[in-house]
Parts: C-alpha cells; sequence; structure tokens
C-alpha cells in the first residue's frame, strides 16, 4: 500500500485569519503536517503555536534554511505579500498566498516567472471557490440544466471606512472593498465561467474618514482607505457570457449581497461566495425557484462540536493548501492556481484602469481550474468522516 509522506509546512503571518487557518492544518487534513509558525511580531507566533499546539516559533530566516519544510503558507497583509512570497519562492518552497497575490501585476509576473523557473506551486486564495456552495453550482452549470450561460450579475457592499477602525490593514494598498472583498466575488464568477477577456468601469475614492468611536484610534486622527473603494463595471468572458459587477464599500456595513447566474434555459441564484456553503437555488420556467441539494463536501459547517467564533463562515479553509499539497505529491497542477489567482487580480486592477483611463481594459492573462469531483462531504459520521471530503482532493 502506498505511504502518505505528509508535506511540511509553515504558516507565516499569526493575524486574525491565522487561527481558522492553523487550527484547519492542524488538524483537518492527512496530507498536512504543520510543524512551524512565523511572524514578525513574535508574540504573535507564540500565541498561536501554544494556542493550536504548533511545534515550533521560527523567524523566515530559519524556515528559508530548513530543507524539510516545504510548503509555506503566507497569512500576511495583501501590501507585505510580494515579499514574503518573493523570498520564499526564492529559498525553494511551494507557496500558498491569502488574497490578492500581491498589489501589482508587475509584482504578480515575477513571482509567476520566479515559480515557474523553479518549478514550484503558488496558490493563492479564496479557496472559497473550492467550496461546496461554488462547486455546485459549478456541477449544475456543466450539466446543462440552465443552458448556456448568458449573463452574471454579483453586488457586495460594506463600509470599509469603518471597518477600518478595527482591521488597520485596510488603510493599507489592496484594502479598498473591490480588492478586500470583492475578489471572492471575481474568483467565483471566473470559476464557475472561465477566463475574462475584457473590462470597463466606473470608479470613486473612500471618503476621508475621522476616528471618532473606537479608543483604539485617538479621537480626530483621520485616514483614506486607498484606490477606488466603489467599482461599478462589465466583465466579457471568453465564452461570451456578459457580468455586471458593483462593489461598494462607500455605504453601510449591512451587506445585501447578490449573486446570480442567467443562462437560456434557467436561473441560478448564489448564497454569499465569501463562505464556503452558500445557498444554491435554480429557477427553471413553469415552476417555484427550488434549493438545490449540495453535491460537495466542504460545506463551512464546523469540523468541530464546539465551534467557535472563528469558524463562523469560514470553517474550512485552507481545503486550497490541502488540495495544493496533494497536487505536489501527485504531480498535478494546483486548482487554485498562480494563474487562477493573477487572473483574479488582472480583472479588478483592470477595472481600476479603466475607471481611472475611461477606456476598456483587454486582459493579457488566462487560466484553466478542473472542478472537484462530486460525491465526497465533510460532516459524513458527524465529521468523524471527514477523510471523506479530503479524497475530492487527491486528483
Ligand atoms: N481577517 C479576515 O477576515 C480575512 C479573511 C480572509 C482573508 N484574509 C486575508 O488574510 C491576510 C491576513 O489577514 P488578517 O486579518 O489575519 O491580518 P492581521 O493584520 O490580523 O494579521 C497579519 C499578521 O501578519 C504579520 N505580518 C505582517 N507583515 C509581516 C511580514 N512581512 N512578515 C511576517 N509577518 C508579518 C503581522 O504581525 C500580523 O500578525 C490578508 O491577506 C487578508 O486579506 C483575512
Amino acid at each position: 500500500m502506498e505511504t502518505l509522506k505528509k508535506v511540511r509546512t509553515a504558516v507565516i503571518g499569526c493575524g486574525m485569519i491565522s487561527h481558522i487557518y492553523i487550527r484547519n492544518l492542524k488538524r483537518m487534513f492527512a496530507i498536512i503536517d504543520l510543524v512551524a509558525v512565523c511572524d514578525r511580531s513574535p508574540e504573535n507566533a507564540k500565541r498561536q503555536a501554544e494556542a493550536y499546539g504548533v511545534p515550533r516559533v521560527m523567524t523566515m530566516e530559519e524556515i528559508a534554511a530548513d530543507e524539510s519544510i516545504e510548503l509555506v503558507v503566507n497569512l500576511t497583509p495583501a501590501f507585505a505579500h510580494y515579499d514574503v512570497i518573493r523570498s520564499m519562492l526564492l529559498a525553494g518552497k511551494h507557496v500558498w498566498t491569502e488574497k490578492m497575490m500581491t498589489t501589482t501585476l508587475e509584482q504578480g509576473r515575477e513571482l509567476l516567472r520566479i515559480a515557474d523557473e523553479k518549478g514550484l506551486c503558488l496558490g493563492v486564495a479564496p479557496d472559497t471557490v473550492l467550496g461546496a456552495g461554488v462547486q455546485t453550482a459549478k456541477n449544475i452549470i456543466d450539466s446543462g440544466l440552465i443552458g448556456d450561460v448568458t449573463s452574471c450579475v454579483v453586488s457586495i457592499n460594506r463600509n470599509q471606512s469603518l471597518n477600518s477602525e478595527i482591521f488597520r490593514f485596510l488603510r493599507g494598498e489592496g484594502g479598498a472593498l473591490p480588492f478586500d472583498v470583492g475578489i471572492y466575488h471575481i474568483a467565483a464568477m471566473t470559476a464557475l465561467l472561465g477566463p475574462v477577456t475584457e473590462v470597463q468601469a466606473f470608479g470613486a475614492p473612500a471618503p476621508v474618514h475621522e476616528a471618532q468611536l473606537f479608543s483604539a484610534n485617538p479621537v480626530g486622527e483621520s485616514w483614506q482607505v486607498p484606490g477606488n473603494n466603489l467599482l461599478v463595471g462589465g466583465l466579457k468572458f471568453q465564452s461570451g457570457a456578459l457580468a455586471m459587477v458593483h462593489f461598494n464599500g462607500n455605504t453601510i456595513g449591512e451587506e445585501k449581497n447578490g449573486f446570480t447566474v442567467y443562462g437560456t434555459r434557467g436561473i441560478l441564484s448564489l448564497g454569499d461566495p465569501n463562505t464556503f456553503g452558500g445557498y444554491v437555488r435554480m429557477t427553471l420556467p413553469e415552476a417555484d425557484e427550488v434549493e438545490l441539494p449540495k453535491t460537495h463536501g466542504y460545506d463551512g459547517t464546523p469540523p468541530t462540536d464546539k465551534p467557535d467564533g472563528i469558524d463562523l463562515g469560514y470553517g474550512h479553509r485552507g481545503i486550497g493548501v490541502a488540495e495544493m499539497a496533494w497536487s505536489i505529491r501527485k504531480g498535478r497542477p494546483n486548482r487554485c492556481s498562480k494563474e487562477f489567482g493573477f487572473h483574479a487580480m488582472e480583472i479588478l486592477l483592470g477595472m481600476d484602469e479603466s475607471a481611472g483611463t475611461g477606456k476598456i481594459y483587454k486582459m493579457t492573462s488566462t487560466f484553466s481550474m478542473r472542478p472537484l469531483p462530486a460525491g465526497y462531504y465533510s460532516t459524513l459520521g458527524h465529521g468523524a468522516m471527514r477523510g471523506d471530503a479530503e479524497r475530492s482532493l487527491m486528483e
């Protein structure tokens, strides 16, 4: 019988999202051996190592020099991604990074080139596209039930300036709503409908924000979430489908998420692509809308009897890391590939550029992503058989 050589993995960046990643990477996937955590602030790394039983706290230099560590998971803020990814690729590590890959296309292209030259995997979040919601929708679309997809409408809103009171990284490059959150909608649309060829948009900046409510920010301190915090535009897919996009960070925080896919024979409505198990509802002619059962696992149901705050909506973060680890062992491409991550980033930066120039932006990149096989579930036997879903990540 083939024995499993686990992939020795280290996490760099021990902030908020690291809770769910570290817990899941430690316990959920047979393929991952999480051996170390690292943060530029050593107290953060020490706290997470103790909380989740990770054997070692290491520096970036120690990780780079440790030949037994094959894979690095980068959970630093977007503005730090380029430096962390570049140094780890140059040290010969496969890298999984949180979104967005970088904040400029030039940096992204350089990272793609280094990964190719060194024969290394670079995987890019969001891995919500591998969750039950998007994968079930993909299965339905590919089965032809709604005919040929002709268009798609997506929308998300937040008060990004208010959020940046608490989440300080939102004040840095990549913090505006289209890049911080709209990326989930872009990634889900492209996972479902394939590559985009042209984009066009209008945009508006965030207002200057003055701290008033929170003691963490001195009253009167002011800042501005950078770049276009509101983007409204259109995408043209290679398939011929067209999409309407509305990402508004200049409004209130009560989210009105929208995600509708229109086909020649039916319509699909999807839940929030920033979760793993968003609903999939189908409308066919002369019939009421129905909610479809999920055909895939990883639906975001907390993999523990005692869910806590970190589980809300985040239940299965880390599937992309495990899928990439299996791809390394099996010698096949990973699904949330660097080309997929770069394409999603180029769509958003292309919209941003179009908003500035008033011209259509022609995409330079493309990607392909195989869907996950259907029929594997993550909560069989009340979660005791969660390994069933991991089988769907192997091939
Ligand atoms: N917070 C969320 O809900 C959420 C959800 C999904 C994805 N993300 C993504 O995850 C990433 C991290 O987000 P977060 O909310 O955990 O941020 P955070 O600010 O809470 O944590 C980031 C951590 O990275 C460390 N860090 C910063 N620069 C570093 C460097 N150069 N080297 C080593 N460590 C460094 C910081 O000290 C901090 O501990 C971002 O890319 C974000 O877009 C966040």
